[in-house]
């Protein structure tokens, strides 16, 4: 088994929090949201039965539909739940019907409020190709058969957060746009810090990304991940690289990467890119993570990287793969599941490769199946994996 199942859970001083507690609170969203996230459910409840788990679940709105019920994307007490949540699982927002309403209530405000008021400083997303799906990239196989790459992306500071900011006129007339990118030594040691645990336990490989040669901001940037590699990580090989180097990189030989740490601007543009490298959005897991409490737990939010895809919405075709790959790196980073992340990973790399598919990773010779079926099929592998 290639992808997630190769990463072995941290240890409890590393980003991830060990606990006995698995209080989960689950967003489904709108659109596909509570579609994929009904397989998920029934994947934790199968956790339950046959691994004793423990997980506590709540349901709570957030998104359009909750704006429909409640005028607000995210109500104060379902961000309180999260806050008090040991994990949060999310679907998708956002749809058509919720487009024109003003920017305050946006769909998309309740996942940046949810993402602002954990503080959920590092985004990781692993970009991995599943060995039955390597000839649906637009990459040549061989270039992408086998990949197991993560990004890990800052979230909450740089050039999106940075101030001043602005549209301001200037005396001759002109408009002037202004962003600012700027990080502190804690902003980067921190997401740093994650990446450094991470590459610890894949192959012990970390490249970070900037624009050192041009930006300042990318000079303090490097020499603050290299202080940290010379200090507290020195088992790590770490290296750098200018931002567009890596783009070129990453659709030239994706394999030379393990673990990418890099700024919120360049992270946006480059876990994008290598997303692409594995073919689908429906297959597309991510984890965003705060900083550790004193105990080594961390506020946790996952969520696949797809939207709510209106257009397949009430369908039964969504692919619930990205949304379950999620909840297993819930069960890897929040819960010191490893075990049963692998079994996850496992069960739907079997299924894929058993020629199981939804429309839009469906191949020739293979059998399309709607999202409740692929659910029936990792359920059925599960049975037999972990029997
Ligand atoms: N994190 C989020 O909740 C999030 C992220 C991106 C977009 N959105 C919102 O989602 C809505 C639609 O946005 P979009 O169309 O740009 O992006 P999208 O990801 O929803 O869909 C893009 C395309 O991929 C397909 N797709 C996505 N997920 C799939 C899945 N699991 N299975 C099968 N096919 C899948 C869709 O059918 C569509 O053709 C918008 O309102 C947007 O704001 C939300």
């Amino acid at each position: 088994m290639m992808g997630l199942s190769q990463q072995t859970q941290f240890h409890s001083e590393s980003p991830h929090m060990a606990t006995n507690s698995k209080k989960i609170l689950i967003l489904a969203g709108d659109g596909i949201g509570p579609e994929v996230m009904t397989q998920v459910k029934r994947v934790l409840g199968w956790f339950d039965r046959r691994r004793n788990t423990g997980f506590e679940t709540e349901d709570e709105l957030v998104g359009g539909c909750a704006y429909d019920k409640h005028g607000t994307p995210l109500t104060d007490q379902t961000m309180e739940k999260a806050l008090a949540a040991d994990a949060v699982l999310l679907g998708a927002v956002g749809g058509p019907k919720w487009d024109n309403l003003d920017f305050s209530v946006k769909p998309e405000r309740g996942l940046l409020r949810l993402r602002k008021d954990m503080a959920l400083f590092a985004n990781l997303r692993p970009a991995l190709v599943f060995d039955a799906l390597a000839e649906a990239s637009s990459l040549k196989t061989e270039l992408v058969k086998g990949l197991d790459i993560m990004i890990v992306r800052e979230l909450t500071g740089g050039v999106y957060f940075g101030s001043p900011r602005g549209i301001e006129t200037l005396p001759n007339g002109e408009r002037r746009g202004i962003n600012t990118q700027v990080y502190t030594t804690s902003e980067i040691q921190r997401v740093a810090r994650v990446a450094f645990e991470l590459a610890r336990k894949r192959s012990n490989k970390l490249c970070s990304v900037e624009k050192a040669n041009v930006m300042e901001s990318g000079v303090l940037w490097r020499e603050e991940v290299q202080k940290l590699g010379d200090t507290e990580y020195k088992d790590v090989q770490l290296s750098h690289m200018y931002a567009d180097n890596c783009a070129m990189q990453l659709v030239r030989q994706p394999k030379q990467f393990d673990v990418i740490v890099t700024d919120n601007l360049f992270g946006d543009l480059l876990s994008d890119c290598a997303a692409m490298l594995t073919g689908s959005l429906g297959m597309l897991p991510s984890a965003s993570l705060g900083a550790a409490d004193a105990g080594g737990k961390r506020k946790a939010l996952y969520e696949p990287v797809h939207g709510s895809a209106p257009d397949i919405a009430g369908q039964g075709k969504a692919n619930p793969l990205a949304c379950l790959l999620s909840a297993s790196m819930m069960l890897r980073y929040s819960f010191d599941m490893g075990e049963e992340a692998d079994l996850l990973d496992k069960a739907a790399n079997n299924v894929v490769a058993r020629g199981c598919r939804t429309g839009d990773i469906m191949a020739p010779g293979c059998t399309l199946v709607s999202t409740s079926q692929m659910g029936d099929e990792i359920l059925k592998e599960l049975d037999r994996l972990g029997a």
